[in-house]
Protein backbone atom coordinates (compact mmCIF):
# COMPACT_ATOMS: atom_id res chain seq x y z
CA UNK A 1 0.00 0.00 0.00
CA UNK A 2 0.97 3.26 -0.94
CA UNK A 3 0.41 6.21 1.42
CA UNK A 4 -0.21 9.77 -0.22
CA UNK A 5 1.04 12.43 1.58
CA UNK A 6 -0.11 15.14 -0.86
CA UNK A 7 -3.06 17.34 -0.23
CA UNK A 8 -6.03 15.05 -0.47
CA UNK A 9 -4.77 12.85 2.95
CA UNK A 10 -6.47 9.83 1.75
CA UNK A 11 -4.32 6.89 1.47
CA UNK A 12 -4.06 5.83 -2.28
CA UNK A 13 -3.24 1.79 -3.15
CA UNK A 14 -1.45 1.24 -6.49
CA UNK A 15 -3.10 -0.21 -9.82
CA UNK A 16 -2.76 -3.83 -9.25
CA UNK A 17 -3.58 -3.66 -5.51
CA UNK A 18 -6.87 -1.66 -6.73
CA UNK A 19 -7.68 -4.66 -8.68
CA UNK A 20 -7.25 -7.10 -6.44
CA UNK A 21 -9.16 -5.27 -3.80
CA UNK A 22 -12.29 -5.27 -6.48
CA UNK A 23 -11.66 -9.24 -6.91
CA UNK A 24 -11.87 -8.95 -3.14
CA UNK A 25 -14.47 -7.29 -3.22
CA UNK A 26 -16.31 -9.37 -5.79
CA UNK A 27 -15.27 -12.87 -3.41
CA UNK A 28 -16.74 -11.49 -0.61
CA UNK A 29 -20.14 -10.58 -2.46
CA UNK A 30 -20.12 -14.14 -4.32
CA UNK A 31 -19.52 -16.05 -0.59
CA UNK A 32 -22.25 -13.97 0.80
CA UNK A 33 -24.65 -14.33 -1.76
CA UNK A 34 -23.83 -18.00 -1.37
CA UNK A 35 -24.20 -18.01 2.28
CA UNK A 36 -27.31 -16.22 1.89
CA UNK A 37 -28.19 -18.78 -0.54
CA UNK A 38 -27.71 -21.55 1.69
CA UNK A 39 -29.52 -20.42 4.74
CA UNK A 40 -32.24 -19.15 2.90
CA UNK A 41 -32.78 -23.25 1.19
CA UNK A 42 -32.05 -24.09 4.83
CA UNK A 43 -34.74 -22.29 6.20
CA UNK A 44 -37.55 -23.69 3.26
CA UNK A 45 -35.77 -27.01 4.54
CA UNK A 46 -37.16 -26.38 8.04
CA UNK A 47 -39.55 -29.55 8.64
CA UNK A 48 -43.12 -28.40 8.43
CA UNK A 49 -45.81 -29.19 10.94
CA UNK A 50 -47.49 -32.50 10.07
CA UNK A 51 -50.96 -31.42 11.77
CA UNK A 52 -50.85 -27.90 12.50
CA UNK A 53 -53.60 -27.05 15.71
CA UNK A 54 -53.52 -30.54 16.71
CA UNK A 55 -52.29 -29.20 20.38
CA UNK A 56 -54.69 -26.44 20.39
CA UNK A 57 -57.04 -27.97 22.63
CA UNK A 58 -54.29 -28.57 25.48
CA UNK A 59 -53.66 -24.72 25.51
CA UNK A 60 -54.02 -23.68 28.93
CA UNK A 61 -55.27 -26.94 30.06
CA UNK A 62 -57.54 -27.34 32.91
CA UNK A 63 -55.87 -29.98 34.06
CA UNK A 64 -59.22 -31.41 36.58
CA UNK A 65 -60.95 -31.91 33.44
CA UNK A 66 -57.92 -33.92 31.82
CA UNK A 67 -57.46 -36.13 34.86
CA UNK A 68 -61.28 -37.02 33.72
CA UNK A 69 -60.11 -38.26 30.65
CA UNK A 70 -56.59 -39.21 30.85
CA UNK A 71 -56.91 -41.49 33.91
CA UNK A 72 -60.08 -43.18 33.62
CA UNK A 73 -61.68 -47.19 33.93
CA UNK A 74 -62.22 -47.87 30.03
CA UNK A 75 -59.37 -45.84 28.40
CA UNK A 76 -56.92 -49.15 27.22
CA UNK A 77 -53.33 -47.79 27.79
CA UNK A 78 -55.22 -47.19 31.39
CA UNK A 79 -56.73 -50.35 32.06
CA UNK A 80 -53.43 -51.93 30.46
CA UNK A 81 -51.33 -49.20 32.75
CA UNK A 82 -49.29 -51.50 34.76
CA UNK A 83 -48.74 -54.53 31.11
CA UNK A 84 -46.91 -51.03 29.94
CA UNK A 85 -45.21 -50.14 32.91
CA UNK A 86 -43.83 -54.03 32.87
CA UNK A 87 -43.05 -53.42 29.24
CA UNK A 88 -40.55 -50.46 29.47
CA UNK A 89 -38.30 -52.98 31.83
CA UNK A 90 -37.06 -50.04 34.29
CA UNK A 91 -34.42 -50.82 36.60
CA UNK A 92 -33.49 -49.12 39.79
CA UNK A 93 -31.11 -46.51 38.92
CA UNK A 94 -32.00 -45.14 35.45
CA UNK A 95 -33.15 -42.04 33.43
CA UNK A 96 -36.62 -42.29 31.31
CA UNK A 97 -38.50 -39.54 29.84
CA UNK A 98 -41.79 -39.13 29.46
CA UNK A 99 -42.55 -37.24 26.10
CA UNK A 100 -46.13 -35.63 26.42
CA UNK A 101 -46.60 -36.50 30.05
CA UNK A 102 -49.75 -35.11 30.60
CA UNK A 103 -51.38 -35.27 34.07
CA UNK A 104 -48.20 -37.25 34.97
CA UNK A 105 -49.75 -41.02 36.15
CA UNK A 106 -47.16 -42.96 34.35
CA UNK A 107 -44.38 -40.57 35.32
CA UNK A 108 -45.36 -41.31 38.86
CA UNK A 109 -45.30 -45.37 38.07
CA UNK A 110 -42.17 -44.99 36.51
CA UNK A 111 -40.55 -42.89 39.68
CA UNK A 112 -41.44 -45.95 41.85
CA UNK A 113 -39.78 -48.09 39.62
CA UNK A 114 -36.35 -46.07 39.15
CA UNK A 115 -36.08 -45.26 42.71
CA UNK A 116 -34.05 -42.54 44.43
CA UNK A 117 -30.65 -43.25 42.32
CA UNK A 118 -32.85 -43.03 38.89
CA UNK A 119 -34.94 -40.20 37.41
CA UNK A 120 -37.99 -38.89 35.68
CA UNK A 121 -37.84 -36.38 33.19
CA UNK A 122 -41.60 -34.87 32.89
CA UNK A 123 -41.84 -33.47 29.01
CA UNK A 124 -44.63 -31.58 28.42
CA UNK A 125 -45.08 -28.19 25.92
CA UNK A 126 -48.02 -27.20 27.99
CA UNK A 127 -47.10 -25.95 31.23
CA UNK A 128 -50.39 -26.91 32.74
CA UNK A 129 -49.56 -29.97 33.31
CA UNK A 130 -46.20 -29.98 34.41
CA UNK A 131 -47.10 -27.48 37.61
CA UNK A 132 -49.28 -30.36 38.20
CA UNK A 133 -46.96 -32.88 38.62
CA UNK A 134 -44.94 -30.80 40.33
CA UNK A 135 -47.42 -30.22 42.89
CA UNK A 136 -48.15 -34.13 42.85
CA UNK A 137 -44.56 -34.78 43.57
CA UNK A 138 -44.45 -32.60 46.43
CA UNK A 139 -47.56 -33.80 47.87
CA UNK A 140 -46.37 -37.19 47.67
CA UNK A 141 -42.65 -36.51 48.92
CA UNK A 142 -41.22 -37.57 45.42
CA UNK A 143 -37.60 -35.84 44.41
CA UNK A 144 -37.00 -38.20 41.40
CA UNK A 145 -39.16 -36.12 39.04
CA UNK A 146 -38.12 -34.07 37.02
CA UNK A 147 -40.41 -31.78 34.75
CA UNK A 148 -39.34 -30.20 31.73
CA UNK A 149 -40.98 -27.49 29.47
CA UNK A 150 -40.19 -28.68 26.16
CA UNK A 151 -40.97 -26.96 22.36
CA UNK A 152 -43.15 -28.75 19.47
CA UNK A 153 -39.70 -29.16 17.93
CA UNK A 154 -37.46 -30.61 21.21
CA UNK A 155 -37.82 -31.99 24.19
CA UNK A 156 -35.12 -30.04 25.48
CA UNK A 157 -33.58 -33.14 26.98
CA UNK A 158 -29.77 -32.99 27.34
CA UNK A 159 -27.56 -35.16 24.68
CA UNK A 160 -26.23 -38.51 26.61
CA UNK A 161 -29.02 -38.07 29.63
CA UNK A 162 -31.47 -41.02 28.96
CA UNK A 163 -31.83 -44.53 28.85
CA UNK A 164 -35.07 -45.12 27.94
CA UNK A 165 -37.81 -42.86 26.38
CA UNK A 166 -41.71 -43.46 26.72
CA UNK A 167 -44.12 -41.89 24.21
CA UNK A 168 -47.62 -42.49 25.21
CA UNK A 169 -50.71 -41.02 22.63
CA UNK A 170 -48.22 -38.33 22.22
CA UNK A 171 -46.51 -39.08 19.00
CA UNK A 172 -49.50 -38.33 16.76
CA UNK A 173 -49.47 -35.35 18.46
CA UNK A 174 -45.90 -34.35 17.23
CA UNK A 175 -46.20 -31.47 14.99
CA UNK A 176 -42.17 -32.12 14.00
CA UNK A 177 -41.98 -35.63 14.57
CA UNK A 178 -38.17 -35.95 12.47
CA UNK A 179 -36.90 -32.52 14.92
CA UNK A 180 -38.32 -34.08 17.76
CA UNK A 181 -36.72 -37.67 16.70
CA UNK A 182 -33.44 -35.87 16.19
CA UNK A 183 -33.41 -34.64 19.47
CA UNK A 184 -34.89 -37.81 21.46
CA UNK A 185 -32.14 -39.72 19.28
CA UNK A 186 -29.33 -37.50 21.06
CA UNK A 187 -30.54 -37.47 24.08
CA UNK A 188 -30.80 -41.39 24.65
CA UNK A 189 -27.70 -42.94 25.62
CA UNK A 190 -26.11 -45.90 23.58
CA UNK A 191 -28.31 -48.71 23.46
CA UNK A 192 -31.19 -46.83 24.76
CA UNK A 193 -34.66 -47.52 24.46
CA UNK A 194 -37.67 -45.83 22.76
CA UNK A 195 -41.03 -46.87 23.47
CA UNK A 196 -44.18 -45.93 21.06
CA UNK A 197 -47.96 -46.30 22.54
CA UNK A 198 -50.22 -44.91 19.88
CA UNK A 199 -53.52 -45.95 18.13
CA UNK A 200 -53.94 -48.48 15.70
CA UNK A 201 -55.03 -46.98 12.29
CA UNK A 202 -56.98 -49.75 10.41
CA UNK A 203 -60.37 -49.22 8.70
CA UNK A 204 -63.41 -51.47 10.25
CA UNK A 205 -61.56 -51.87 13.54
CA UNK A 206 -60.73 -48.69 14.31
CA UNK A 207 -62.82 -45.94 15.57
CA UNK A 208 -64.06 -43.34 12.98
CA UNK A 209 -62.81 -40.45 15.53
CA UNK A 210 -59.36 -41.83 15.44
CA UNK A 211 -59.11 -42.47 12.24
CA UNK A 212 -59.78 -38.81 11.25
CA UNK A 213 -57.79 -37.86 14.69
CA UNK A 214 -54.55 -39.41 14.31
CA UNK A 215 -52.45 -38.67 10.96
CA UNK A 216 -50.89 -42.28 10.36
CA UNK A 217 -50.28 -46.06 11.48
CA UNK A 218 -48.02 -47.89 12.86
CA UNK A 219 -46.55 -48.95 9.71
CA UNK A 220 -45.84 -45.14 9.54
CA UNK A 221 -44.93 -44.38 12.54
CA UNK A 222 -42.09 -47.44 12.41
CA UNK A 223 -40.51 -46.13 9.14
CA UNK A 224 -40.27 -42.41 10.93
CA UNK A 225 -38.64 -43.76 13.70
CA UNK A 226 -35.98 -46.08 11.91
CA UNK A 227 -35.27 -43.35 9.68
CA UNK A 228 -34.16 -41.53 12.44
CA UNK A 229 -31.31 -44.22 13.54
CA UNK A 230 -32.92 -46.38 15.35
CA UNK A 231 -33.69 -50.39 14.84
CA UNK A 232 -37.28 -52.05 15.22
CA UNK A 233 -37.00 -53.79 18.56
CA UNK A 234 -40.15 -55.67 19.28
CA UNK A 235 -43.77 -55.35 19.85
CA UNK A 236 -46.00 -56.38 22.87
CA UNK A 237 -49.57 -57.43 21.25
CA UNK A 238 -51.65 -57.07 24.87
CA UNK A 239 -53.81 -53.95 23.74
CA UNK A 240 -56.96 -54.30 21.27
CA UNK A 241 -56.83 -50.66 19.28
CA UNK A 242 -53.57 -49.31 20.35
CA UNK A 243 -50.37 -50.69 19.70
CA UNK A 244 -46.98 -50.62 22.23
CA UNK A 245 -43.82 -51.11 19.85
CA UNK A 246 -40.07 -50.34 21.16
CA UNK A 247 -36.51 -49.56 19.34
CA UNK A 248 -33.31 -49.55 20.44
CA UNK A 249 -30.95 -46.64 19.33
CA UNK A 250 -28.47 -47.61 16.67
CA UNK A 251 -25.32 -45.23 16.64
CA UNK A 252 -26.16 -42.81 13.62
CA UNK A 253 -23.96 -44.11 10.18
CA UNK A 254 -23.31 -42.29 6.98
CA UNK A 255 -26.50 -42.26 5.51
CA UNK A 256 -29.29 -42.06 8.41
C1 LIG B 1 -53.17 -37.18 24.29
S1 LIG B 1 -52.07 -36.44 25.44
C2 LIG B 1 -51.32 -37.85 26.21
C3 LIG B 1 -50.84 -37.57 27.61
C4 LIG B 1 -50.24 -38.79 28.33
N1 LIG B 1 -49.09 -39.31 27.65
C5 LIG B 1 -51.27 -39.87 28.48
O1 LIG B 1 -51.23 -40.85 27.71
O2 LIG B 1 -52.14 -39.75 29.34
C6 LIG B 1 -50.79 -35.75 24.44
C7 LIG B 1 -49.88 -34.81 25.21
O3 LIG B 1 -48.72 -34.52 24.44
C8 LIG B 1 -48.34 -33.19 24.65
N2 LIG B 1 -47.47 -32.82 23.51
C9 LIG B 1 -47.78 -32.60 22.23
N3 LIG B 1 -46.70 -32.36 21.49
C10 LIG B 1 -45.64 -32.43 22.32
C11 LIG B 1 -44.23 -32.27 22.16
N4 LIG B 1 -43.70 -31.98 20.97
N5 LIG B 1 -43.44 -32.43 23.25
C12 LIG B 1 -43.98 -32.73 24.46
N6 LIG B 1 -45.30 -32.87 24.68
C13 LIG B 1 -46.13 -32.73 23.61
C14 LIG B 1 -49.64 -32.44 24.77
O4 LIG B 1 -49.49 -31.22 25.46
C15 LIG B 1 -50.50 -33.45 25.54
O5 LIG B 1 -50.40 -33.27 26.92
Amino acid sequence: MIRDHGRTGFVTEPRATRSSGLAGRALFALVTAITLGFFALDTSAQEKSVRPGINDSFEDAEVERFIERFERNGREIYDRRFDILNALELKPGVAVADIGAGTGFFAKMFSEKVGEKGKVYAVEIEQNFLDHIDEMAEKAGIENIVTVLGEPRTPKLEPNSVDVVFICDTYHHFEYPFDMLRVIHAALREGGRLVIVDFERVKGVTSDFSIGHVRCGKGTVTDEVKDSGFTFEREYPFMKEQYLITFRKRPHTFDD
